[in-house]
């Protein structure tokens, strides 16, 4: 299975910024239809303009994924227009930078909505087109954060551990939707500075494991052409990937180790 994506509708969420927008722009290099979503209206223009600059159709939507009103509207427009989506990638999300005893858990559940509750009810929202015989592509991007636990960020490990469960139990139902998760370590993106703290304010800071990670068009070429050959599973990063084989396979120097790991 390889999917050409030239004329395909492809919903990217998150596209506003890092992994998302980078992915837009390898799919509008590769020819696809693109509908582009996420809260700021403003960057998702100029990633719709760099799309179109590749000689493809790109189209904003604003959704806030936190939102059920906003992500049922989305939804609606897809149903509204007639647009069968081809590629569904789920991308939209939000980090955290605080202790798990410091962070209240209104905060908690403001990550779960973003990150978890958010892809659930879109997909349950256009249950009418994924279920059935016509092949749909869900791409989930996860984290290695969702394969083991990490300091400063129980609740996004919860988020991204749950989507596994989650997808994985909707492609054994839906013989027809094939799901890639895309699995970063360390990509050189903003993420860290929208990363809210204990009271939900934004940590807004840069930081070095961040600034010194994949780079991001690296990172989206990888994504793009493990959803076109249908992987199940990528892991997408640098050393920092040897984690996740250290807890599969010797779970005692995980747990030696990963306290030490710079959680920044
Ligand atoms: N960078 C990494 O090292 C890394 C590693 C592992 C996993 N990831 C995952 O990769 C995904 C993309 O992150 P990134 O690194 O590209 O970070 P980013 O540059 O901060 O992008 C995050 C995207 O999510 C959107 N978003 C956040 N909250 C939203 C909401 N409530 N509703 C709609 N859209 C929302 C943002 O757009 P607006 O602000 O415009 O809404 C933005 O487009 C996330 O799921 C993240 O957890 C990243």
């Amino acid at each position: 299975m390889r999917i050409d994506f030239a004329g395909r509708n492809v919903l990217v969420t998150g596209a506003s910024s890092g992994i998302g927008a980078a992915m837009a722009r390898e799919f509008a290099s590769r020819g696809a239809v693109l509908y582009l979503a996420a809260r700021n209206a403003e960057r998702l223009a100029g990633v719709c303009a760099a799309c179109e600059a590749l000689g493809a159709k790109a189209e904003a939507l604003t959704v806030d994924m936190a939102s059920e009103e906003s992500v049922d509207a989305l939804a609606a427009e897809f149903g509204k227009r007639g647009v069968l989506l081809d590629v569904i990638v789920l991308n939209a999300g939000i980090s955290q930078r605080a202790l798990t005893f410091e962070t209240a858990t209104d905060v908690d559940r403001k990550v779960m909505e973003t990150n978890f509750f958010g892809p659930v009810r879109l997909v349950k929202q256009l249950a009418g087109q994924i279920r059935g015989e016509r092949p749909v592509s869900l791409a989930v991007t996860t984290s290695i954060s969702g394969l083991f636990g990490f300091p400063l960020r129980s609740a996004y490990c919860a988020s991204k551990h749950a989507l596994f469960g989650f997808f994985e139990s909707l492609e054994l139902e839906n013989p027809n939707v094939r799901v890639t998760f895309l699995i970063p370590g360390r990509i050189n993106t903003p993420i860290s500075r929208s990363a809210v703290l204990g009271d939900g304010s934004a940590y807004a800071e840069m930081d070095p494991g961040q600034a010194n990670g994949m780079d991001v068009d690296k990172c989206a070429r990888i994504a793009v052409k493990a959803i076109s050959k249908g992987t199940r599973r990528k892991l997408i990063g640098g050393i920092e990937l040897i984690m996740v084989y250290i807890k599969k396979w010797c779970p005692w120097l995980f747990f030696k180790l990963a306290g030490k790991v710079s959680a920044k």
